[in-house]
């Protein structure tokens, strides 16, 4: 872990509730969780259905864990409403719609009145701030503007905290690298894999990255694991934080990692109530076990979420640098988990085993081809560039070590392919790290 800045030490104040007893958050959220209900109940046809579907009625909710009655929705309520079905308000009470483009069919459609995005602009105030930005402090916007939620949630948020923002957005490399020379950044909010790439242009421009002004690295909108966490703040020289969010629950900003301990994201359990469910039975699981993340809003008008599946695989935790819980870092989506041969393989666990391996860069895909009746894995990883070039025989036994690693503790067989630098594509935000080639 980097040293913490001298700034991040300064004494902030927190919005009172951030360290409020777990009671009283506790009290909050049941106030609001009725509200939510009722209000789902009387605005949207939807939740009058499902409801009654399930045998269950606003009013039956007396406790928190109560909520475990009422019906869970995915994805799928999404596509069946598209695109303004689930709406809660008049379409004229919104002023702003996002949209996430999914792999397949139409895109799932959010929208916001203008107190939600007033709440979204708090939310990721309040993240930047857990990270570790002040006001004064001048951030590069790196995350996608339009209608993913990267780019303008991150510029409202850091305009709140008072801080001068640049709308770089993603793409153009070159220029990135111009701007934070220029404009000499204290925080950068970017994808991580983007960050990587960002690291390559700085070099292709002889400039070191770790000389930057950059001191807050804040990433998110895919899964990344603590090594590749390393791998930014040793090359950036800076902290890197993790954010999470989902469009569907408000993007960006519904949990961030706090600076004081970079234990995992702090859930913003104010607006934003958590479950872990068992994705195939849909049980409620304690505290600590894993499963897929479930979250109700609590106060947002024109798309509340009731019990929505986010297909995120993590475990809740108690809190540590506040009272509301935290998030494990989300070690990948239940649409990301291949089963190869029976075992269940997510990018993070082979990204964590690559980055072991100093002579590998953290560039890799996952090639997935049928061998006969069986699912067969190639990783696709690029060498570093000083071990680019290296003997044939130094080249296989690598090779060899990450198959080797790779069986021993995700118990896969897979073929390991290594490649020269920049030979795998980069991403300009979230990257694609699996290739199916089972289909062609
Ligand atoms: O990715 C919102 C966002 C933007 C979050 C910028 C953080 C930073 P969607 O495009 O709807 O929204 O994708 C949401 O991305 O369900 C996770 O699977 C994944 N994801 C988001 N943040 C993280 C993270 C935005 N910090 C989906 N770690 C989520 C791992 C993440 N996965």
């Amino acid at each position: 872990m980097m040293a913490m800045n001298k700034r991040a030490f300064e004494q902030y104040e927190l919005d009172p509730i951030e360290t409020a007893s777990r009671d009283e958050l506790q009290a909050l959220q049941l106030s609001r969780l009725k509200k939510t209900l009722a209000n789902c109940y009387r605005d949207i046809a939807h939740y009058r259905k499902s409801f009654a579907a399930a045998g269950v009625h606003p009013g039956d909710l007396k406790t928190l864990s109560d909520l475990k009655h009422f019906p869970l929705m995915d994805k799928q309520d999404l596509r069946e409403h598209y695109p303004f079905g689930l709406f809660g308000v008049p379409r004229e009470e919104v002023v702003r719609i996002h949209a996430s483009s999914g792999t397949t069919g139409k895109p799932t459609v959010v929208g916001y009145t203008r107190a939600d995005i007033d709440l979204w602009t708090d939310m990721m105030a309040r993240s930047i701030r857990a990270a570790g930005g002040r006001k004064g402090d001048i951030v590069h916007v790196a995350f996608g503007y339009g209608l993913f939620t990267g780019g303008l949630g991150a510029h409202y948020g850091a305009e709140r905290l008072g801080c001068t923002v640049v709308p770089m957005g993603g793409g153009q490399g070159a220029k990135q690298v111009q701007l934070i020379q220029d404009f000499k950044p204290d925080i950068i909010m970017v994808t991580p894999s983007y960050m990587l790439a960002l690291a390559e242009e700085f070099v292709t421009q002889g400039i070191d990255p770790a000389t930057t002004s950059l001191r807050l690295g804040i990433h998110g909108a895919e899964p990344w694991s603590n090594k590749m966490r390393g791998e930014i703040e040793r090359t950036f020289n800076l902290d890197a934080l993790d954010l999470y969010g989902l469009s569907e629950i408000i993007g960006p900003g519904v949990a961030q990692e706090c600076i004081e301990t970079k234990d995992g994201p702090t859930i913003w359990e104010d607006h934003f109530y958590p479950e872990i469910i068992n994705p195939e039975t849909g049980e409620v699981l304690p505290d600590g076990e894993h499963g897929e993340l479930v979250f109700t809003s609590l106060t947002k008008q024109a798309l509340p979420m009731v019990r929505y599946r986010t297909r995120d695989l993590t475990c809740l935790l108690p809190g540590t640098a506040r009272t509301m819980r935290r998030m494990e870092k989300n070690r990948g989506r239940t649409d990301d988990m291949m089963i190869i041969r029976g075992v269940n393989v997510f990018p993070s666990q082979i990204e964590e085993l690559v980055l072991k391996d100093e002579r590998l860069a953290p560039h890799y895909l996952l090639e997935i081809t049928k061998n006969g009746p069986l699912d067969a894995l190639t990783i696709k990883v690029e060498t570093r560039p000083g071990f680019h070039g290296a003997s044939e025989s130094d080249l296989n036994a690598c090779a060899a070590g990450l198959i080797k690693v790779v069986k021993d503790s995700v118990g896969v067989t897979t073929k390991v392919e290594l490649v020269a630098p920049l030979a795998i594509p980069r991403s300009m935000g979230k990257a694609q790290r699996i290739v199916d080639k089972r289909g062609s």
